[in-house]
């Protein structure tokens, strides 16, 4: 059984996310942001069919596709996330890297903020399956603003979540995309203010040592890292700026390297 499938990896994912469910929209201000979920709903563009909401969570962004007038559809690994969804579109359970879909089934599928948790070579395999041919993928991450920020906020990922399987930039985003066959025809990026102290609040997976760590990575950050996120402290919470990155793809198999 690979990695992230239904191993143990998978177990320690649905196990993380169940103790996140009941807080996991109160945990930081990207998972209701409304500009964030617009953004996902224009790149999307015209409704026209089926969209997949892929490791949906709490589904907030195939809630606004739906309301957008698409058919939407959900996969979350995990039960408790699921339940969530499952109130506003149906959601199935399972594994991103091994998806109970037909093939073709798909105009769009989007998922965001979770490509850090899975096996990408796989789960793009299955994207390009899902989709119905010149269909629209659209990936949605945390990213370091440039080079700058990159290695502080690494380390500050890895602390918080060890479950991290890798850390992205948006050029080895677009990269991975590329190699296995969606080309970028579309790129947002933008700020969303956060607070890490909240963020901290709502990770029960973590110890105190741990979580106190994260705000002080933060808090203590090199100048440049600072600069760039804008930390602030203001009444005792730990305010930064994150970075989001949101790409629409389309997939052409014979540009696939
Ligand atoms: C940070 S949450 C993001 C939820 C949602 N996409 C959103 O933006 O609000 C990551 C989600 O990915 C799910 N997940 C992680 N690994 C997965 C996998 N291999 N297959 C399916 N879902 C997975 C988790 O259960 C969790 O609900």
């Amino acid at each position: 059984m690979d990695q992230n499938d239904a191993g143990i990896f998978g177990e320690r994912i649905k196990g993380q996310f169940a103790a996140r469910a009941e807080d996991f929209e109160v945990s930081a201000n990207w998972v209701c942001d409304a500009r964030l979920i617009r953004a996902h709903v224009e790149a999307a563009g015209p409704p026209g069919g089926e969209a997949l909401d892929l490791c949906c969570g709490t589904g907030q962004v195939g809630r606004a596709l739906k309301a957008a007038g698409w058919a939407v559809k959900g996969l979350d690994l995990c039960g408790e996330m699921a339940a969530v969804s499952s109130r506003y579109f149906p959601v199935s359970t399972g594994a991103a890297e091994a998806m109970p879909f037909a093939s073709g089934n798909f105009q769009l599928v989007v998922c965001r903020q979770s490509f850090q948790f899975l096996n990408v070579p796989k789960v793009l395999a299955e994207i390009a399956r899902v989709l119905v041919p010149g269909g629209t993928f659209i990936l949605s991450l945390t990213v370091p603003f440039c080079g700058e920020d990159a290695g502080w906020l690494s380390k500050i990922h890895h602390v918080k979540q060890p479950l991290l399987l890798e850390f992205y930039t948006a050029q080895e985003l677009v990269e991975v995309l590329n190699r296995a066959g969606f080309s970028v025809v579309a790129t947002q990026e933008f700020r969303v203010r956060e607070s890490v102290t909240q963020w901290m609040r709502c990770a029960p997976e973590l110890n105190a040592g741990v979580r106190a760590q994260v705000v002080d990575l933060v808090k203590n950050a090199p100048a440049v890292y600072k600069s760039w996120h804008d930390v602030q402290v203001t009444d005792g919470e730990v305010l930064e700026d994150w970075n989001w990155v949101v790409l629409k793809t389309v997939f052409h198999p014979q540009d696939k390297g």
